[in-house]
């Protein structure tokens, strides 16, 4: 949460880099923005302003502020105090000259606050990280060195945070620091960056560092030095960027979500290429390093937030059914403070598409001080938590802007099936036949998903004539389970409209209640081909809601003849492996969502009180 850019250069351009990089970022927050610079003259100037980004740029093309060589640049996801322009970063320190931004929560802000006010600090902000600018500027003006100043005050500080520093007696110097939040630096030629993603930079350089947690890092425009929290020098290694800024723009369509949803089929092959072989085996070499922990491993638990915790429960269902492995899916936030037992058999698997989310970066740092081994499925180079696992399984989804995860979780569900034909590869549990009768399958989901957008325009109308919908169920069974909770999370969250996801055997237990004429109920139904004969079970699931009044709207596989007399609607998908089916039947409910979402005229790509990256607890 919150999105983070910082700059030095040699001309006058800070300004128009720093919106570039917020206007990137502003999936991670988007309540305020704001940025600080040094000009020529070495004085600081800050604007900053309530709402989205565009309120800041339209103010600062009203009135330009100075440009210069070195700024820092942010976008607000609001945790203490209100969205105001008097709570949006940069915050000054009491003498004007310091300026910092923040991304987290300083946990002892109080106490800090309650020692800075007894001293007569006037504090302008109702923020936890105003603290900080005024401990920082003090720290500097008794040592004079900008980074010794930040080493100084992230030591006294609990919680977590990304910092950034600029100070006017310091022009082309930018300091951050990071604990437990993003930071990442971007090296340009004769400029250097920073930022909480590589997006912020993306546009300029697409060689890229991470730094570690408890780092220091000073930019200057020909420098980039990274020390720990005590003050030693820090190695740090370069990568470039797999992707470029033409990847994280809109190019031509209506909103993030409507592009990032076209991609759900190239976001499968881009997972799966290089990963199987022409004879149909399944190779990832970047397990090598756990190959022995995958061998013997008695029991898998999957721990990830929101639609990753979803796309883990595809992964439960194929890991048990091919490689034979207990597997439990857990959300990262529960497991963590449940006292979970672990041993060296356990596999912990960690799903995110950000690699940034607290909740999850905490589990895997607990299941590792655990003596657990962590393998983390990701969609973002340079992110923490791959840095914080024993292996990485990339997915290579590109960037994932549109706050509503959609094609992230087809890649995830991908890269999870390749882990379970991995597995029962080393257990030997599947034939080597069998494995590439899977991949065969799995190989042509991106062409069936292709299939499947073409029945966009019916989906919108559909949609549209549900816009005063207030409340819609979701139903399925097996594999269709965390479809039903993906497609209700993405009503909620876009179109801001009561929806529940349920197991369709759990219906009779409880949720029936809740149908009365008129209920529109999706329902995921399984297709007639599948082993274990759930078909028929939730056809009568149908009929029973049918018969309390429900509309219907079920998604089936082409030719599912049995459905047509008792759904009021029927979206098709291709026919495939029933373990695959998800992939496809997903995209008609995040089509669903985002054109309802739009229907209602609510933005699609930031939706309320949400950012794309859940950086704090
Ligand atoms: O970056 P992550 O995959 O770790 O994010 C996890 C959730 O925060 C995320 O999936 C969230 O639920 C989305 N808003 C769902 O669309």
């Amino acid at each position: 949460m919150c999105g983070i850019v910082g700059y030095v250069g040699t001309g006058d351009k800070s300004i128009e880099v720093l919106l570039g990089g917020l206007k990137r970022l502003e999936y991670r927050g988007y309540d305020s923005a704001g940025v600080a610079v040094i000009d020529a003259a070495g004085d600081l100037g800050t604007r900053k302003k309530a709402g989205k980004l565009q309120v800041l740029v339209d103010d600062l093309e009203a009135t330009p502020l100075t440009d210069g060589t070195t700024g820092i640049g942010h976008t607000r996801w609001a945790t203490h105090g209100g969205p105001t322009d008097a709570n949006a970063h940069p915050h000054l320190a009491d003498d004007g000259k310091l300026a910092l931004i923040h991304n987290g929560i300083i946990e002892n802000f109080s106490e800090l606050k309650a020692e800075l006010l007894a001293e007569g600090v006037e504090f302008l902000s109702e923020t936890d990280s105003e603290v900080a600018a005024h401990l920082v500027a003090r720290a500097y003006r008794a040592s004079g060195d900008l980074t010794e100043a930040l080493r100084t005050v992230v030591n006294t500080l609990d919680g977590a945070f990304t910092l950034l520093v600029v100070h006017a007696d310091q022009p082309g110097v930018v300091v951050g620091a990071r604990r437990n939040s993003p930071l990442v630096i971007g090296l340009g030629d004769g400029e250097n960056f920073l930022g909480s993603d590589v997006a912020a930079f993306v546009a300029h350089t697409r060689r890229a560092m991470s730094i570690g947690q408890d780092q220091l890092v000073t930019i200057r425009p020909d420098s980039v030095e990274v020390v720990d929290f005590t003050g030693a020098p820090v190695e740090t290694t370069e990568f470039e960027v797999d992707w470029d800024a033409s990847a994280a723009e809109k190019g031509g369509w209506s909103s993030f979500m409507a592009k990032e949803i076209s991609e759900e089929p190239e976001a499968v092959a881009k997972t799966l290429l290089g990963r199987i072989t022409a004879e149909g085996a399944v190779t990832l070499t970047e397990l090598d390093g756990v190959r022995e922990r995958l061998l013997t491993v008695d029991r898998v638990i999957v721990i990830a937030c929101g639609t990753a915790a979803y796309a883990g429960i595809l992964g439960k269902y194929a890991i048990e059914q091919w490689a034979r492995v207990p597997v439990e899916v857990e959300l990262a936030h529960e497991f963590r403070y449940r006292d979970p037992v672990l041993d060296e058999k356990t596999l912990v698997v960690s799903i995110s598409q950000s690699g940034e989310t607290m909740d999850t970066l905490m589990a895997v740092k607990y299941a590792r001080e655990q003596g657990a081994q962590v393998l983390s499925i990701c969609n973002t180079q340079g992110s923490t938590i791959p840095r914080e696992s024993d292996a990485v399984l990339y997915t290579h989804a590109g960037p994932e802007v549109a706050v509503a995860s959609t094609k992230a979780f087809v890649a995830q569900g991908t890269a999870l099936f390749l882990l379970g034909l991995h597995l029962a590869t080393l257990r030997g549990t599947l034939s080597t036949e069998a494995i590439a009768e899977q991949v065969a399958d799995l190989h042509e989901i991106p062409g069936k998903i292709e299939q499947v957008l073409e029945s966009s325009e019916r989906i919108k109308t559909l949609a549209g004539w549900m816009a005063d919908t207030r409340s819609v169920l979701f139903l399925g069974r097996h594999v269709g389970y965390p479809i039903a909770l993906e497609g209700a999370l993405k009503l909620k969250e876009l179109a801001y409209i009561h929806a529940e996801g349920f197991a369709a055997g759990e219906l009779k237990h409880g949720p029936i209640a809740l149908i009365e004429p008129g209920q529109i109920v999706f329902v995921v139904v399984p297709s007639p081909r599948d082993p274990r004969s759930l078909h028929p079970k939730v056809v009568s699931n149908i009929q029973e809601i049918r018969a309390r009044g429900a509309r219907v709207i079920a998604i089936a596989e082409e030719g599912d003849a049995a459905v047509l007399p008792f759904a009021d609607e029927v979206l098709h998908i291709p026919l495939a492996a029933p373990l695959f089916e998800p992939l496809l039947s997903v995209v008609p409910l995040h089509i669903f969502g985002m054109e309802l979402a739009a229907a209602k005229g609510l933005d699609v790509d930031q939706p309320r009180n949400l950012a794309k990256s859940v950086t704090v607890e």
